[in-house]
C-alpha cells in the first residue's frame, strides 16, 4: 500500500539539473581543461557536493590538496547559485503542482529527498515548499546516494515504514538508493538510460496512476 510518496528535487520537480551540469562544465573547463559532457554529467546526478568533486579530480587525473578541492566545490557552488538566483517560477517542470498536490487531496504523504544543500534556496523561489509534509536534505544528511539515508530520514519525518514508500527518481544513483532503503522506486526520465527501477515516465506530468506492483 503506498502512503507516502518522496520526491528527488533537481531534475525531477525543478529544472536545476541543467545548472548543476553548468557549473561543472565551467569548473572542469577553467580548472582542468577539459570538456564536460551531458554523458559525463549523468555521474554527478544525485551524488552530492563532494562526490561529484572526487568524481572530477579523478576523470581529471588530479590530486588537490583539501584547501584546493575546497575551493573548487565553492566556485562551482557560487556559480550554480547565481543562476537559481535568476531562476523564474515557471522553472518548477511540467505537471509536479498538479501531481503532487493529487496526491495530498488523496491522502499520501509527501516528502522531499534531495542530496543538495541549496535545497531550501530552490524551494524558497520555486514557492514548493508548501505542498511537502517533510523536506530531507543535503543540510540534515551526510551519507551520499546511493546510500538511503536521505530517503529513510524522510521515511522516519512522514512516520511511514519504506515498504510504502515511492520514491520519484531522475539519477542512476538515486534509484539504488531507494532500493537500498527498501523503497519502490519512480524513474524520471530515459529506459535507455536508467536502470532497476519499477516505473518510468519522462516525467510527472505523464503518470496518470502508478499501478500498485
Ligand atoms: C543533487 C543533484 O540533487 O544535489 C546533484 O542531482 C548535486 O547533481 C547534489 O551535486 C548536491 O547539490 P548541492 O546543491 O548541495 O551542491
Ligand atoms: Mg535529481
Amino acid at each position: 500500500m503506498i502512503k507516502a510518496m518522496i520526491f528527488d528535487l533537481d531534475g525531477v520537480l525543478v529544472d536545476t539539473a541543467k545548472y548543476h551540469y553548468l557549473a561543472w562544465k565551467r569548473l572542469a573547463r577553467e580548472w582542468f581543461d577539459m570538456e564536460f559532457t551531458m554523458e559525463d554529467n549523468e555521474q554527478f546526478k544525485g551524488v552530492n557536493r563532494v562526490a561529484c568533486m572526487e568524481i572530477l579530480c579523478k576523470a581529471a587525473g588530479k590530486t588537490l590538496d583539501d584547501a584546493a578541492f575546497n575551493e573548487g566545490m565553492t566556485l562551482k557552488n557560487q556559480w550554480y547559485v547565481e543562476m537559481v538566483q535568476q531562476m523564474e517560477k515557471d522553472e518548477v517542470l511540467p505537471g509536479v503542482r498538479d501531481y503532487v498536490q493529487k496526491q495530498r487531496d488523496n491522502g499520501i504523504l509527501c516528502a522531499i529527498g534531495s542530496a543538495s544543500k541549496n535545497c531550501g534556496l530552490v524551494l524558497e523561489r520555486t514557492d514548493l515548499k508548501e505542498l511537502f509534509d517533510a523536506v530531507s536534505d543535503g543540510t540534515v544528511v551526510s551519507r551520499a546516494k546511493p546510500d538511503p539515508e536521505v530517503f529513510l530520514y524522510a521515511a522516519k519525518m512522514l512516520g511511514v515504514a519504506p515498504e510504502h514508500c515511492i520514491v520519484f527518481e531522475d539519477a542512476q544513483a538515486g534509484i539504488e538508493a531507494a532500493r537500498a532503503g527498501g523503497m519502490r522506486c519512480c524513474a524520471i526520465g530515459q529506459p535507455d538510460v536508467l536502470t532497476g527501477y519499477d516505473w518510468i515516465y519522462p516525467g510527472l506530468y505523464a503518470i496518470d496512476q502508478l499501478k500498485e506492483a
